[in-house]
């Protein structure tokens, strides 16, 4: 059987937004999406502009909140829904820290329902893949890397969160046969991703001249992959993966965030030449730690590279120069993100 009607949820965020515009670009998808997002200041229809010109009638958007169980039942009535590819998440593991309940009720109740959506349209349903993170994993000393084995041990709300709707999607699986399959992937990086996470705010902050936040010492480390990467590995999951199966993805780019800070400094002072403080390393200011904040991530994604042939393309080096240009070059849209101005222009066209 096909996918013939994929709901994508959070299909506004920027992972998700990366992946519609990949997916619709494979000729091995002939599918309609219907993206299902309840525009949260996360949300963003700028970036799939122009995507219903360039894919018409196989892209088709409701706003909607995956924490209303029967507006969900109701959407996958309404487009024969027969596949899920659940990105729709509170994301920010700093936002979770100040106020926790919204990640509880998205990345738990919001999971939830579209399980029992999935559920109740059993006959014709095909698979429910769930987008997870390696931050359930908890954190790595100096050794060692995640596998699809390690233990749970989420440190976050936001991670524990995430954990929860893990295993309520595994759950699934075993108790009714949902078709299912779940990634758990380490930090992406690209276009569109809003300047609340650490590449985007460094890049947007450097190229202001203002100063670039370091949480404690910078010495933390994470495994870094470009968006497009990800989205590969997804639908590589989504085609020939084992149901029923966990599959770690990463990007086999361990970086020190210092290390990253300092790139991105000395990347956009050799384009755009140095700012009016001389070189943006100046800008470095180490700021209060992270409560609770996860030393060490680390990928083992050898299960995805044996068993379905999936390895990431991009270099860091050449990554994070695509991205700096990105950004550079869209400052219609960093502008509209960064004064908020699409938010109103969001409660005009769309009712909830
Ligand atoms: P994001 O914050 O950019 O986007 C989240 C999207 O979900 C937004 O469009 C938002 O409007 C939507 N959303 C939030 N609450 C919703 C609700 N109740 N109902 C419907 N839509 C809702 O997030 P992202 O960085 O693109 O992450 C997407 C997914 O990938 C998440 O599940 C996240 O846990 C996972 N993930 C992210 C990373 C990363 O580095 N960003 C890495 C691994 C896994
Ligand atoms: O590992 C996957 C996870 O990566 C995803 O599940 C999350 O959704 C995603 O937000 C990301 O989480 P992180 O907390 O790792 O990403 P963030 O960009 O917030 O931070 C990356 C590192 O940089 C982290 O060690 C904290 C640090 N940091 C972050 C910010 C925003 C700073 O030093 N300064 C900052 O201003």
């Amino acid at each position: 059987m096909e996918i013939k009607n994929l709901m994508v949820t959070g299909g506004c965020g920027f992972i998700g937004s990366n992946f519609i515009q990949y997916l619709l670009g494979q000729g091995d998808f002939t599918g309609r999406i219907i993206n299902v997002d309840k525009l949260t200041y996360a949300g963003n229809p700028d970036n799939l502009e122009g995507i219903e010109k360039d894919y018409p009638g196989r892209y088709l958007f409701e706003r909607a909140d995956i924490c209303n169980l029967e507006r969900m039942e109701e959407i996958f009535s309404r487009y024969g829904i027969n596949a899920v590819c659940h990105f729709a998440a509170e994301s920010h593991v700093d936002r979770s820290i100040k106020d926790p309940g919204a990640f509880i009720y998205t990345n738990i109740v919001g999971t939830f329902n579209l399980l029992e959506a999935a559920r109740s349209h059993a006959g014709d349903f095909i698979l429910f893949h769930h987008i997870s993170t390696d931050e359930v994993y908890g954190s790595l000393g100096k050794e060692g890397l995640f596998k699809e084995t390690t233990p749970y041990q989420p440190t976050s709300p936001y991670s524990a969160a995430k954990a929860s709707s893990d295993h309520l999607v595994r759950a699934y699986n075993k108790t009714y046969g949902l078709p299912v399959t779940v990634s758990n992937c380490s930090n992406n990086y690209g276009p569109y991703q809003f300047p609340e996470k650490l590449i985007p705010l460094i890049t947007l902050n450097a190229k202001e001249g203002e100063k670039l936040p370091v949480y404690g010492d910078g010495r933390n480390v994470r495994d870094w992959l470009y968006v497009e990467d990800h989205c590969d590995a997804i639908w590589t999951i989504m085609k020939s993966g084992r149901r029923g199966e966990t599959y770690n993805i990463g990007g086999n780019m361990e970086m020190e965030n210092i290390v990253i800070v300092e790139m991105i400094c000395d990347i956009l002072d050799e384009i755009t030449g140095l700012g009016s403080n001389g070189p943006r390393r100046n800008l470095i200011t180490f700021v209060t730690d992270r409560p609770g904040h996860d030393r060490r991530y680390a990928i083992d994604f050898s299960k995805l590279q044996n068993e379905l042939n999936w390895s990431p393309k991009e270099s860091f080096e050449s990554g994070i120069r695509k991205t700096l240009s990105w950004y550079l070059e869209n400052s219609e849209w960093v502008g509209r993100v960064k004064n908020n101005e699409y938010r109103s222009w969001i409660s005009e066209q769309y009712t909830l």
